[in-house]
């Protein structure tokens, strides 16, 4: 290790707990990246990374977008600031400017992380219900707190013994998740309806929360009907469909993924995306049941409050983010597309020469690489068949070559409008050059 990194991990560990800001960001090989901009990394060396992780995929417009660090420059010297008292001009104008383009949001309320909102929509289905289960998918990630710790990535060992139509058994991915949230939280398969049929038919669930696409564990799509058949048993048992947007959002379109499944959800949140980069959460859906935030019963009122929610710097990020997908939508989605169809093409051309299956999954400017012969269709499709060693070492020695995408299996990577057609083409070199060298 260079001895500049070996200084930073030694500091980290001593005064970090756990050795790094945000525990999922630990990574092997370790690496000290000291700036970003558009579309590239840059390490303690000066080495320079084509940058797919994109911090976890908020970047749509790369590092350090002039037009909407402007915005943000703009807020700080106009005088808006955390006043923190009655309501601000920039409020409406960003809750009319998300109303007007996610088709599922008819009210809403901000927050500063994408957990946040989930934490909310979760509170106002129970509210809205009267009801306290909630049920999540294996393999899906909807944030950190208690009620969604819950079957993220288990071993095939775990996912083996199960069969479509059941329950999965609780598997908790945090210590100090109390006992008792154990008795309201279910976890189903992705794409498994009968499951979802079974869990809901039992009258008590507040809520379905999913990410539309799972992108947690790469791209994994939702089965023709899916969605719909969600829809229409939340529907019939009275639950609360939720779609975590924070990863889909704005970055598939601007009315989110459910403007493209054409599926409209009770609630859903978005994050990451909505601010490139800035950090915002968004709650919202129907009036009906965002309105309990105004009811004016006490006992009904859903209390969402936050000291930083609607801070107008983040708030200046996501108005500029906002304004310009919608100006330029076509074009903006459109070569986020090119891009990734250019991705898409060259990476399957490097592999078709190889003697192992691969097989790229995308959705527009996200893709995944997964080491099986299909695309995958939930997360115990994933783990018992996608080659997990042939993927890290591919990850591994791309970054090596210069390449990053984040190195823990399945990690989805993303295009940004900063990436140009010779980043692209120089990714698809790399790549033929890497797996040249791979078994
Ligand atoms: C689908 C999804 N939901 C929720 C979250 C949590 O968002 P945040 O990290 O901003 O709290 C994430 C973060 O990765 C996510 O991908």
């Amino acid at each position: 290790m260079p001895e500049n990194l070996t200084t930073q991990v030694e500091r980290q560990r001593q005064y970090i707990a756990g050795g790094t800001m945000s525990l999922n960001r630990a990574i092997n090989p370790s690496k000290l990246f000291v700036r970003a901009e558009g579309a590239y990394l840059y390490d303690a060396d000066g080495k320079q990374y084509i940058d797919y992780h994109a911090g976890f995929a908020p970047y749509l417009f790369g590092h350090g977008d002039k037009e909407i660090d402007d915005a943000v420059i703009d807020a700080i010297r106009s005088g808006a600031s955390l006043i923190g008292a009655g309501t601000m001009p920039w409020e409406a104008e960003i809750a009319e400017l998300i109303t007007g383009c996610v088709p599922g949001i008819e009210q809403l309320q901000l927050t500063s992380t994408g957990s946040e909102a989930v934490g909310y929509a979760l509170r106002l289905a129970r509210a809205h219900t009267g009801r306290d289960v909630v049920v999540v998918m294996q393999g899906g990630y909807n944030g950190c707190f208690d009620y969604v710790s819950y079957n993220l990535m288990d071993p095939a060992s775990f996912v083996e013994p199960h069969r479509p139509g059941e329950e999965y058994p609780l598997s908790v991915t945090t210590a100090g998740v109390p006992k008792v949230i154990d008795q309201i939280v279910r976890a189903i398969e992705y794409n498994d309806l009968e499951a979802a049929e079974r869990t809901l038919a039992k009258g008590d669930v507040a809520a379905i929360i999913l990410e539309p696409i799972l992108q947690n564990i790469g791209i994994v799509k939702p089965l023709p009907g899916y969605l719909e058949g969600l829809r229409a048993l939340c529907d019939k048992y009275g639950t609360v469909l939720i779609f975590d947007e924070v990863k889909t959002g704005f970055r598939h379109a601007l009315g989110g993924y459910q403007s493209l499944s054409g599926v409209t959800p009770d609630l859903c949140t978005f994050g990451k995306a909505v601010a490139n980069g800035y950090p915002m959460g968004v709650v919202g859906g129907k009036r009906e049941i965002m309105s309990l935030c105004a009811h004016p019963s006490p006992a009904k009122r859903v209390v969402i409050a936050g000291t930083y929610n609607g801070h107008p710097v983040n708030v200046a990020a996501a108005k500029a983010c906002l304004t310009r997908l919608k100006t330029r939508e076509k074009e903006v989605y459109g070569e986020l597309e090119r891009l990734g169809a250019r991705l898409e093409a060259g990476l399957n051309e490097v592999f078709a020469k190889r003697n192992y299956p691969t097989t790229i999954v995308r959705q527009g400017s996200a893709f995944a690489v997964y080491f099986m012969d299909h695309a995958p269709v939930s997360w115990r499709d994933v783990v018992l068949n996608h080659d997990a060693e042939r993927d890290i070492n591919f990850r591994r020695a791309l970054i090596e070559k210069g390449v990053f995408q984040f190195p823990v299996i399945t990690k989805q990577g993303s295009i940004s409008l900063a990436h140009t057609d010779a980043d692209i083409d120089r990714t698809i070199e790399l790549a033929e050059t890497v797996v040249s060298t791979l078994n």
